[in-house]
């Protein structure tokens, strides 16, 4: 599902409501039919939600595979005997290999996340949210910054993903909203206006005059009607 909305909608608000960044004045977050409403972020985790920041969150002085490595195991069985040398649990190795392969970037593995390119950065981050074998991922705008060939790994990374994974994206660009998702919710002033198959979004006339109504937002509402 992705969340679209002008400028100012609501969506980054929603978006940390779900993941705890803040509370909520009112109402209540549930994941998977458990109010989760007064968990902290990473409890959160433990009810099967990973998500990815606008912002990178990744150690940017280790090389890409101990970030994967330590995103892997922060949440297996083995997570307090991290001292133990990981070079020596083979399992874990190889499922940081599989998770590198995911986004092809094995020729990296040994380069320091801080040398990456930005998009690079992003495909990283988003096998360390895997990392947990989430239920649910949140994704805020997720090719927000990438080339028009870095997005489209991403999107091709993203359809690829389980599809018993949940899918929650933050998007402000349209493609990518109708490339990924199968329901869209859009918001607006800090409503929710619709909540749809893409085909009934785009015909939908209330969402066209919000697009077509606000300034800057011309190229978006032919996007959403092409
Ligand atoms: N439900 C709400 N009720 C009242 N105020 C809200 C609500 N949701 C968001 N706001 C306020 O509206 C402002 C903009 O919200 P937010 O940053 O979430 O928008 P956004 O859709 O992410 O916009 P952008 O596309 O610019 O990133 C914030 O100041 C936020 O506090
Ligand atoms: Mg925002």
């Amino acid at each position: 599902m992705a969340i679209i909305g002008p400028n100012g909608a609501g969506k980054t608000t929603l978006f940390n409501l779900i993941c705890g960044a803040i509370p909520p004045s009112e109402g209540k977050i549930y994941i998977f039919g458990e109010d989760v409403t007064n968990l902290p972020r990473y409890k959160r985790v433990y009810h099967g939600l990973a998500k990815t920041f606008q912002i990178t969150a990744l150690f940017f002085e280790m090389t890409v595979i101990e970030n994967i490595i330590l995103a892997l195991q922060g949440t297996s069985k083995t997570k307090f005997s991290w001292w133990k040398s990981v070079h020596n649990n083979q399992e874990l190795l190889n499922r940081a290999w599989q998770s590198l392969k995911m986004v092809d970037l094995e020729d990296k593995s040994e380069a320091k996340v801080k040398n990456l390119a930005y998009g690079d950065q992003r495909l990283i981050e988003l096998i360390v949210a895997l990392a947990s074998e989430p239920r649910i991922i949140a994704l805020d705008e997720p090719t927000a910054g990438l080339s028009m060939a870095e997005s489209g790994t991403m999107i091709k990374i993203i359809k690829q993903l389980e599809p018993d994974i949940t899918l929650l994206l933050i998007e402000h660009d349209m493609d990518v909203a109708f490339a990924v998702a199968e329901r869209i919710m859009v918001l607006n002033e800090g409503e929710v206006i619709a909540l749809d198959t893409q085909e009934n979004i785009r015909n939908n006339t209330r969402v066209q005059e919000i697009y077509l109504g606000r300034e800057g937002n011309a190229d978006e509402c032919r996007n959403l009607k092409s």
